[in-house]
């Protein structure tokens, strides 16, 4: 049996998107995970995750999220496919669901830019396309939503607290950029940079450390060679699995993260929240990384042809230490 479906765009400014779905099972028959047609029992739901990697402590926060809402009990059946921050295995994994006939695909994308091509094959084969957490370049008119997090936002609120604590006096601060060219690393820098102007901090150095804690401690080691652990106050992290690199960094150079050297991060994963605790960072913005149900949901709405809301965003919260104290205990994640 085939299935129709249209995803209504509930915001102005994006076109309906109309597509016939592969049935997921019955006498059209859709891919598994071999690639066979056909298999399959009720109305399982084939879905293609395309993932990032395993970069990060909230990675692996949003695989586990994602993985749970897609469950066999919740009526899917899950392919799942982690790049390892390689942007040219990610798309060739979305081209290998196209052609396997799953009846959506979920794609968390690594870098913005690239997408158009494969996301029109998606739509020539009828296939639906939600996106997770990182935004793309390529029009809205390519995939039926986007579930995530307010990158510029949370930039802004770590640039503010910033500013209110260090702005008033000439503070040197180096970043640890995530990976160039994906949505965070471009809106977390657009927002601090913008909530730091025209204050004193001085921006002296930015690297990717491609939110990894290996990149995130090599790139603080170049920056420590380069400018002198005594010339650098302020690090602003992308994540705090980098500033968890740099802290090691910072130790191993004779100083004292959170003290001779502040630190301010984002994600406010576990080992990010025990280190604010202990005042080896000073502040962390959330990105939350448990996405699963929202996506699980907006994909069962696409297959079945109900509205879903296009554009979706997670509200982040923001930690001091106090805060952090407060919230450890109950953290999921
Ligand atoms: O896209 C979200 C970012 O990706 C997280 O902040 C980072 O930890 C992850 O790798």
């Amino acid at each position: 049996m085939k299935k129709r479906f249209l995803t209504s765009m509930a915001f102005a400014g994006v076109a309906a998107f109309a597509l016939t779905a592969c049935s997921s099972d019955g006498d059209g028959g859709s891919a598994d995970a071999s690639g066979d047609t056909g298999g399959g029992g009720g109305d399982t739901i084939v879905v293609g995750f395309a993932q990032t990697g395993s970069e990060s402590g909230w990675r692996s926060a949003n695989t586990e999220s994602m993985k749970t809402a897609f469950s066999e009990e919740n009526g899917f059946e899950l392919i799942f496919n982690a790049a390892d921050n390689d942007t040219a295995a990610q798309i060739e994994a979305v081209r290998g669901f196209i052609s396997q006939g799953v009846d959506a695909i979920v794609i968390a994308p690594i870098v913005e830019d690239g997408w158009d091509d494969v996301l029109q094959e998606a739509a020539d084969a009828n296939i639906p396309v939600i996106l997770e957490d990182r935004t793309v370049s390529a029009s809205d008119d390519l995939y039926a939503a986007w579930i995530g997090l307010d990158f510029e936002e949370e930039g802004v609120k770590a640039g503010e607290w910033a500013a209110e604590m260090y702005g008033g006096e000439a503070t040197k601060m180096v970043v640890l950029e995530g990976t160039t060219g994906s949505a965070p690393a471009n809106d977390r820098a657009t927002g601090f940079d913008s909530a730091i102007e025209g204050t004193m901090i001085e921006k002296i150095d930015s690297q990717t450390g491609d939110f990894t804690r290996d990149g995130g401690k090599s790139v603080m080691e170049g920056f420590i060679q380069n400018y002198g652990v005594d010339n650098i106050d302020l690090v602003y992290a992308h994540n705090d699995d980098m500033a968890l690199g740099a802290i090691e960094a910072i130790k191993a150079a004779g100083a004292v993260p959170g003290e001779d050297i502040k630190i301010i991060s984002i994600d406010a994963v576990h080992d990010g929240m025990q280190a604010l605790v202990d005042g080896e960072i000073n502040y962390i913005v959330e990105c939350n990384p448990l996405l699963g149900d929202l996506v699980a949901a907006a994909v069962t709405a696409v297959v079945n042809g109900d509205s879903v809301e296009p554009v979706q965003y997670v509200e982040d919260l923001a930690f001091d230490q106090a805060a952090a104290e407060a919230a450890l205990p109950d953290r999921k994640y």
